[in-house]
């Protein structure tokens, strides 16, 4: 049975590389993009979108998102580490066709009632899409097959400040919600995906056994990997986003452990997210009864980078 997926995206050069492997997995059936502000604007992160599912030959719906956080200003986008255009400068056709003329909270309602328990929804930007699904109709928690999130940073410092990790820091008020609603939510933190650098090396002889797509990937990858270069020093770049997404179709190759997870929304710590594992004691009544989720902690690193190779190659021109 393929996992029925709706990527809540904010693309973005990982977005990209995860959405190619969504398209790509024998295992995924992507159902629908959803857009949110982040990387780049919510009318950058569609027409991105669309432009995708043209380039990818794919019939996935897009819908519009969100453009703001629930309460705090918003943050500058990402064109910094994504390039101008949030693809690495790389320019692709535009699309003709129109995003689904509904937002992506009211998408996620309809769609979970229309498919019970069927779908896997991933979300790989802050999280304000899936709060207002929530305002929208807390009974959401219940037709979800599964929520698999990037974001935080457990054991790690983050990377937009000392404990906080972009997506979250976005919208920690969204992210809060979806931390404290109870529906079975999957957190792949940086404490997992910053196992995973992907070398230029990587991405050239992804080009080579795959012309179109990895060589689309391999440019937007030069893009993001002069600003790991740059600020962390490292000759490569992470895949934040194929990580959350893989969980999905190889769970057995994470590490994982049960617990209740926090998002601080004040302070210099906002935008941090807590852990608290379960069994572990705490006095302070902001832990009480708080759902248990899982977060990935670890990962079997050489093989995620040969899987993902693998996959774009066998399926792409
Ligand atoms: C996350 O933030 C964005 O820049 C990436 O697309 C990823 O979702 C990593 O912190
Ligand atoms: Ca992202």
């Amino acid at each position: 049975m393929k996992h029925k997926v709706i990527l809540d995206t904010d693309p973005g050069i990982d977005d990209t590389m995860a959405i190619a492997y969504a398209i790509a997995h024998p295992a995924i059936d992507l159902l629908a993009l959803t857009t949110i502000f982040g990387n780049v604007s919510v009318s950058d992160a569609t027409r991105n979108a669309l432009a995708l599912m043209d380039f990818f030959g794919c019939d996935a719906q897009v819908v519009g998102g969100e453009s703001r956080p629930l309460e705090i200003e918003p943050r500058p986008h990402s064109y910094f580490v994504h390039g101008p255009n949030g693809l690495g400068g790389v320019e692709i056709p535009q699309s003709s066709r129109q995003a689904v003329s509904q937002r992506a909270a009211e998408y996620l309602v309809e769609k979970t009632k229309q498919m019970p328990g069927e779908i896997d929804i991933c979300a790989v930007g802050p999280l304000t899409n899936l709060a207002r699904a929530l305002e929208l109709d807390p009974t959401i928690v219940d037709r979800v097959k599964s929520v698999v999130v990037m974001g935080g940073a457990v054991y790690q410092p983050g990377n937009v400040s000392p404990g906080a990790e972009a997506n979250i820091w976005n919208d920690p008020h969204a992210a809060e919600a979806v931390f404290a609603a109870r529906w079975p939510l999957v957190l792949a933190p940086m404490d997992v995906t910053t196992q995973v650098v992907l070398s230029p090396d990587f991405f050239a002889d992804l080009q080579e056994a795959s012309p179109r797509v990895g060589k689309l990937l391999a440019d937007m990858a030069r893009f993001y990997t002069k600003f790991y270069r740059s600020h962390s020093g490292f000759n490569g770049c992470i895949p934040h986003d194929v990580m959350a997404l893989a969980y999905l179709t190889i769970p057995g190759v994470y590490m994982q452990k049960r617990g209740a997870l926090a998002a601080v929304t004040e302070g210099p710590g906002i935008g941090q997210t807590l852990f608290q594992p379960t069994g572990m004691q705490a006095v302070d009544n902001h832990w009480v009864d708080r759902p248990q989720h899982i977060a990935l902690l670890d990962i079997e690193a050489g093989f995620f980078a040969g899987h993902y190779f693998s996959t774009i190659a066998a399926h792409s021109g």
